[in-house]
């Protein structure tokens, strides 16, 4: 069974890398998945965890809290690994370090064709609630400071 741990920037880079681009393709810049990583460490929130099966990257789940909700990014489950309960896993390890900072509602977005990935959230607890999901890009995606 994997090992779900804090994500590794020597370990795991590469891994979750690859894996985001199997995974999600990223297409857009904001997305890029070498800058999402740095920009993740610089909030030293340790919410970004990995699925560790003896080496091998298997999964991923990173939150967010801001104080008032807990967020959900980027749960991803390596194809190999999928219908074994690695997700649900990865989302209640998530779920458990949000409400350990006392987050009371958690949010996740997906894109609307996503129903098997809604399906899988549903399984969890999760509903979908009738909101205007809006968002504003910044197109220039700038390195955080200090960060090449
Ligand atoms: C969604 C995802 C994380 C699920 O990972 P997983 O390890 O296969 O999930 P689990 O094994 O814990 O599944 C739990 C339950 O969710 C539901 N479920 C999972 N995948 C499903 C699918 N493709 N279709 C329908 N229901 C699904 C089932 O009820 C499943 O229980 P069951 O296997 O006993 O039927 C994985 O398929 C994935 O990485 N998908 C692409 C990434 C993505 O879109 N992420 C969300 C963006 S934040």
């Amino acid at each position: 069974m994997s090992n779900l741990r804090e994500y590794n920037d020597a370990a795991d880079r590469q891994q979750v890398i690859a894996l985001w681009r199997t995974v999600f393709g990223y297409e857009t810049a904001h997305n890029d998945p070498a800058l999402a990583i740095a920009k993740k460490l610089r909030a030293h929130d340790h919410l970004f965890f990995v699925a560790d099966d003896q080496g091998r990257l298997a999964g991923t789940a990173m939150a967010g809290y801001d104080g008032h909700r807990g967020w959900l990014y980027a749960i991803a489950v390596h194809p190999d690994c999928r219908r074994t309960g690695l997700g649900s896993r990865l989302v209640r390890h998530a779920e458990q370090a949000l409400a350990s900072l006392g987050c009371m509602k958690i949010n996740l977005q997906l894109l609307a064709s996503n129903e098997a990935t809604a399906a899988f959230y549903k399984s969890l607890g999760y509903t979908v609630e009738p909101r205007i999901s809006m968002g504003k890009v910044f197109h220039e995606n700038v390195s955080p400071h200090g960060v090449a």
